[in-house]
């Protein structure tokens, strides 16, 4: 410094001697150095070369940045003020004239720069040098007008090598003013970042911290510069001299962990890059997670309560695709018995039964149209694979844009409530046939009564003739059919007097076949009786329960008849789960009208054969002793079985009475 200082004071071009050019030329090539800036550069350059030359004036033009275009940096001696609007045609003449390679030119500035300037600047003759990029592409031009002597040789070549020193300079310049802007960039770029940064050394000593956290630790960013990290206690860790808390690996070259300060929670990620003369810098950012960890918890709260209803509900939860196949099915399915493999991509219709498919179908085209389907009872397969009957709503989900993307489906099995619905109605039913029946049963025993014994009075009465007592024997039998026919009705509607004890169902059984062992063996009826010997007792009425197997067999007896093949009734027993079962299984031709078989009247036989009362005298019976008959088509050959079950008694004495008592109400 102190000798460009010492070089400024040397007058200039004071004697046009060689040494002193020289002198000058070095003083001006030391003073152009890169650090200066572009603009103190332009003054420079032009103030030292017209005051090396003894210029009237100087004038630096060059292109600015790669846009190409040219603009006048630096004026310096005789310009007047109101020569300034001709710059900007001064620099599009000199921009033309760097267009072409020679590095100086020397001559008429009308000629040059053409006459309107030169006129206007009042310039007789220009010297041009050129300033130009390590590729030979024109940075500039510096031009020097009127010149107070000629220009010797020397000079020339002087000139040309400060055109050639300022080229590189003015290289540098705009190199080093690049890397300026973009230092000044990137501390801006990391102040800018919301996250906190924090960059240090091997020994722990901050290299450089952001804004933010200079903020947050009540600082400025270069106040920190150099300050152990250890001693910040940044985010509550505690203070450990020359121990960074964020550095827990370090020996990794990336880390990453969750750390929490207060009530927020912070990401910290450490990166480890090894620099030049081998020191290594650790980079950490500090990101402040705690929103998102909050979103993500109340998300995952959301997904699991979601999924807690779909899996605890009683019902079964299903979604099917637009190809109306289960893409999902809720846990309940499974606890259900449906297996993963028989659910999963197949279409839901292969649920139902297949006579009801095409209504299911239906339902879920309707659905995919965005209509909603509630309670559709349909019979289906369950789990097991039994038919069931289930009651099922759909409803379309539909995706952001609002198009449906998929059928929700609820199912809910309603066999149990279903068979028990009918079985209610059918109770009901026989409760108010049972009552009706009694009532005109009463009305019609008095009446027959009186018939039954005028009839035998007339009969006794030797005044009758013989011929008229035919007629009274056919008017007496059929009067005492009509009574067996009451008395049938009556115990239909159970309003005979029920005994109630204890007794052994196989015995019961035993008496009432032998009632029919005769004809049984005459028609050729192969007759099987299978019992379990240690049967447990059951409480009830044994006449009436003879009846209920007599009428069983009866039906069983004509069945068989109707049939070529060789005719079979076969009759089990056994127990279990607290209920004594006995099963009448015949070949036959099989029930025909299997939900009417109960009902009073109900006959598929010829008049006079048959009453259709038999099978509900068997059911009010049967259901008075707490049990159940049921009866059905036999699934592995011809014929059908019918099921009584009764309940078990625990046959001590007081539990009789009690089962009596309660009978009885
Ligand atoms: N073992 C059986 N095989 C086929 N059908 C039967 C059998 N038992 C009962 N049924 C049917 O049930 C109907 C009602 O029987 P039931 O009440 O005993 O009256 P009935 O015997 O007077 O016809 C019968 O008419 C018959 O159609
Ligand atoms: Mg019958």
């Amino acid at each position: 410094m102190r000798a460009l200082k010492h070089l400024r004071e040397i007058p200039a071009r004071v004697d046009g001697s060689l040494e002193s050019l020289l002198t000058q030329f070095s003083a001006t090539a030391l003073e152009l150095n890169p650090s200066l800036g572009l603009a103190e550069f332009s003054k420079r350059l032009t103030s030292r070369a017209a005051e090396m030359m003894l210029a009237a004036a100087a004038v630096l033009a060059l292109r600015r940045g790669d846009e190409g275009e040219w603009e006048i940096a630096s004026l310096a001696g005789a310009v007047k003020e109101q020569d300034r609007g001709t710059e900007k045609e001064l620099a599009v003449s000199m921009a033309n004239l760097a267009a072409s390679a020679s590095p100086l030119r020397l001559g008429d500035a009308s000629k040059l720069l053409g006459k309107d300037i030169a006129d206007v600047l009042g310039w007789g003759q220009v010297v041009l040098l050129r300033l130009a990029g390590s590729d030979g592409e024109p940075l500039g031009m510096l031009c020097l007008a009127d010149v107070e002597r000629a220009v010797t040789d020397t000079e020339r070549r002087l000139l040309e090598a400060l055109a050639g020193h300022a080229s590189v300079a003015l290289e540098n310049v705009r190199l080093f003013s690049r890397i300026e802007r973009s230092r000044k960039h990137w501390v801006e770029d990391i102040d800018a970042i919301s996250d906190f940064i924090v960059v240090h050394d091997k020994s722990g000593k901050v290299l450089r911290l952001n804004r933010v956290l200079a903020n947050l630790l009540g600082t400025h960013p270069a106040e920190s510069v150099g300050k152990d990290v250890g001693k910040l206690g940044l985010l509550d860790s505690p203070i450990q001299p020359g121990h960074c808390p964020f550095c827990r690996r370090a020996e990794a070259a990336h880390e990453e962990f969750v750390h929490t300060a207060g009530e927020r929670t912070y990401l910290i990620s450490a990166s480890r890059i090894h620099g030049a003369e081998n020191e290594t810098r650790t980079i950490h950012v500090l990101k402040d997670i705690t929103d998102r960890r909050e979103a993500e918890r109340r998300y995952r709260r959301e997904r699991d309560f979601n999924r807690n209803i779909l899996n605890n509900t009683q019902s079964m939860i299903l979604v099917l695709d637009t190809a109306k196949l289960v893409s999902y099915a809720n846990r309940r399915c499974f606890e259900a018995g449906y297996r993963e493999e028989d659910l999963l991509g197949h279409p839901l219709v292969e649920m139902a039964a297949p006579s009801r498919r095409p209504i299911l179908e239906e339902a879920l085209e309707r659905t995919l149209q965005g209509g909603a389907i509630d309670n559709l009872e349909i019979p289906a397969f369950r789990g097991n694979g039994d038919p069931g009957k289930f009651s099922i709503s759909l409803s379309p989900m539909r995706d952001e844009k609002g198009d449906i993307n998929s059928i929700v489906v609820v199912m809910t099995d309603v066999t149990d409530a279903s068979d028990l619905h009918a079985k209610l109605m059918h109770t009901e039913k026989m409760a108010a046939l049972g009552q009706l029946v009694s009532g005109v049963a009463h009305e019609v025993n008095n009446p027959l009564a009186a018939i039954v014994g005028f009839t035998d009075l007339l009969l006794e009465n030797r005044d009758i003739p013989e011929e008229a007592k035919g007629e009274l024997q056919v008017i007496l039998q059929e009067a005492q059919r009509t009574r067996t026919i009451v008395r049938n009705l009556l115990s239909f509607a159970r309003q005979m007097p029920a005994q109630r004890e204890p007794l052994q169902v196989n015995s019961v059984l035993r008496q009432t076949l032998q009632l029919r062992a005769y004809d049984v063996s005459n028609c050729g009826i192969e007759m099987a009786e299978r019992y379990q010997e240690d049967l447990p007792l059951t409480i009830g009425d044994p006449n009436q329960l003879q009846q209920v197997f007599l009428n069983i067999v009866n039906n069983a007896y004509d069945a068989v008849q109707e049939v070529e093949r060789p005719r079979k009734i076969e009759i089990s027993t056994w127990h279990g789960k607290g209920q004594i079962e006995i099963a009448f299984r015949d070949n036959g031709p099989g029930i025909s009208h299997p939900d009417r078989i109960f009902d009073p009247f109900f006959t598929t036989k010829e008049v006079g054969k048959g009453t259709g009362l038999g099978l509900s005298i068997c059911y009010g019976i049967v259901r008075a002793h707490r049990g159940e008959i049921i009866a059905r088509n036999n699934p592995d050959g011809a014929g059908c079985t019918f099921l009584v079950r009764l309940p078990v008694s625990a046959h001590a004495p007081e539990a009789i009475a009690v089962e009596q008592a309660e009978a009885a109400t």
